[in-house]
């Protein structure tokens, strides 16, 4: 039996994963409601949660897959990027873990873990991408375009120069007064308004970069020129907000999009990261990748956020026999692929 556990906690989820045999047979999520009251990830109070919630998630996880921890034959762990704080939790409880059972230890890139996630199995027979295949990863930290040519294979071909997607979602929602995260309370009001309500300006930077910094004071403006006049406009006019807001968003992932996959001509798209969540980016995508004849590849929403079951394959791919890891490798708070 070939026993995978896989531990994610670089920015605020405390997550543990087991792949036995290929197949994924548990995938504990423990979020960190802490957070909301500042609006945002507070470093230093991740990494106190992360140290409170590794040790049960992790329990859970073996519980839930069926084994004992002496039954696991690899550990795969969130190198990086990330929060620094909060990557030394899962790193320390990996590297201890893998020292005290005697097996292997592989560390994972957490952006190549999201553009592997395609490959998690919840059933033997699921099908997974072709290499090479094209990656949208667009998340609260990154949005970037990558080429997949293998599990340990990857280039960045565009990137954002500024804030992410996710981040434009964000910081959009937090000024209209909603919770934060502000991305799902975006798609939920999206739902009901019209796209086409505001007009938000758009970047104009050549090659395959990202830019939303400019969208952010945009969306800033209208809402101060509008609220001068109308105290109730935000109240009045939530659900056009998000509407406009997430269509344009959807435009400028796509507008990059267009130009890569003339570049390069995949055959097979994926999307990961947590705006991949997002309901108006699934169709948009589903519809582009449908018009021009590449299959996409769009994940379930619970792989779409940080999860450790995408760091658990990502591990069992890389993994190579015989290796038994370097106990001794420091997390990274930032990196490229
Ligand atoms: O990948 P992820 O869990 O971690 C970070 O990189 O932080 O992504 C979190 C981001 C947040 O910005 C959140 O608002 C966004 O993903 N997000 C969404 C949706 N669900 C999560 N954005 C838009 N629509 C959603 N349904």
């Amino acid at each position: 039996m070939n026993a995978i556990l896989g531990i994610e906690s670089s920015c605020d989820d405390t997550s543990a994963a087991v792949i036995i045999d290929g197949v994924l047979r548990s995938n504990v999520i423990a979020g960190q409601k802490v957070h909301e009251a500042y609006g945002g990830v507070v470093p230093e109070l991740a990494s106190r949660a992360h140290q409170q919630n590794i040790l049960p998630v992790v329990s859970e996880a073996i519980r839930q897959a069926g084994i004992t921890k002496e039954q696991l034959t690899a550990i795969a762990y969130t190198r990086g990027p990330g929060l620094m704080g909060s990557l030394l939790v899962g790193t320390s409880f990996a590297k201890g873990m893998a020292l005290g059972l005697g097996i292997p230890l592989i560390d994972v890139n957490h952006l190549q873990a999201h553009a592997l996630a395609h490959f998690v199995k919840e059933e033997e027979t699921d099908e997974v991408p072709e290499f090479p295949y094209m990656c949208l990863l667009v998340s609260g930290g990154n949005s970037q375009i990558i080429l997949v040519r293998g599990a340990d294979d990857m280039e960045i071909i565009g990137r954002t120069i500024d804030d992410a997607a996710g981040e434009a979602f964000d910081k959009c929602a937090k000024v209209m007064g909603l919770p934060y995260p502000g991305g799902p309370h975006i798609d939920r009001l999206a739902a009901e308004g019209n796209p086409d309500a505001f007009h938000f300006s758009k970047p104009h930077i050549e090659g395959l970069d990202y830019s939303f910094s400019g969208l952010k004071t945009s969306f800033l403006y209208t809402l101060r020129d509008n609220l001068r006049h109308d105290p109730d406009f935000i109240e009045r006019r939530k659900a056009d907000l998000a509407a406009s807001l997430q269509r344009t968003i959807i435009e400028i992932l796509l507008d990059k999009l267009k130009k890569a996959v003339a570049l390069h001509k995949p055959r097979h798209l994926a999307i990961g990261g947590g705006v991949s969540a997002n309901s108006g980016v699934r169709d948009a995508i589903a519809a582009f990748c449908r018009d021009r004849g590449i299959r996409a590849w769009i994940p379930k929403r619970s792989f779409t956020t940080d999860n450790a079951a995408m760091v658990a394959i990502a591990g069992a791919m890389r993994m190579r026999p015989g290796e038994r890891g370097d106990l001794s490798l420091p997390p990274y708070a930032r990196t490229e692929l």
